[in-house]
């Protein structure tokens, strides 16, 4: 299986409920390595930025304004399969549809405030990981 790279974001509301290391016990459970790892206060224009593909969204100005409500941690996660592992661990974007023992059932209220972003593949995961940390600040091991 391939050794991949993706990004993960800890959200404002799992950062403010304390449990940033409940959720990197789960990543290093998994086998998934933190490579490159950083706590911001996301400026408008970096959130803006973040989700661009989203822009024509309804829900665009909302996850913006919830994304700078607050510091978030940012990592990159390395292991094999890592893109589907850590959507593995995160459950489905919707807490309350996400599956029993998941990030986001354990730790999420709602589709809004859902604790954690994962890329969702290869390309975007290149893309998001140079977003917020250069080539210096990951520290493949
Ligand atoms: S995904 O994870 O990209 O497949 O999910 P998607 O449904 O395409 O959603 C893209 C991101 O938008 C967030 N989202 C929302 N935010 C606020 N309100 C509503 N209703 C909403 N629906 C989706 C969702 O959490 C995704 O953000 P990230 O940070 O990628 O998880």
């Amino acid at each position: 299986m391939a050794i991949e790279r993706t990004l993960s974001i800890i959200k404002p509301d799992a950062v403010a409920k304390n449990v940033i290391g409940q959720i990197y016990s789960r990543f290093e459970a998994a086998g998934l390595k933190v490579v490159a790892a950083r706590m911001a206060h996301l400026s408008r224009a970096e959130a803006e930025g973040f989700y661009a593909v989203h822009k024509a969204r309804p829900f665009f100005n909302d996850l913006v304004e919830f994304m700078i409500s607050g510091p978030v941690m940012i990592q990159a996660l390395e292991g094999e399969n890592a893109i589907a592992k850590n959507r593995e661990l995160m459950g489905a974007t919707n807490p309350k549809e996400a599956a029993a023992g998941t990030i986001r059932a354990d730790f999420a209220e709602s589709i809004d405030a859902n604790a954690v972003h994962g890329s969702d593949a290869p390309e975007t995961a290149a893309n998001e990981i140079a977003y917020f940390f250069p080539a210096s600040q990951v520290f493949s091991r």
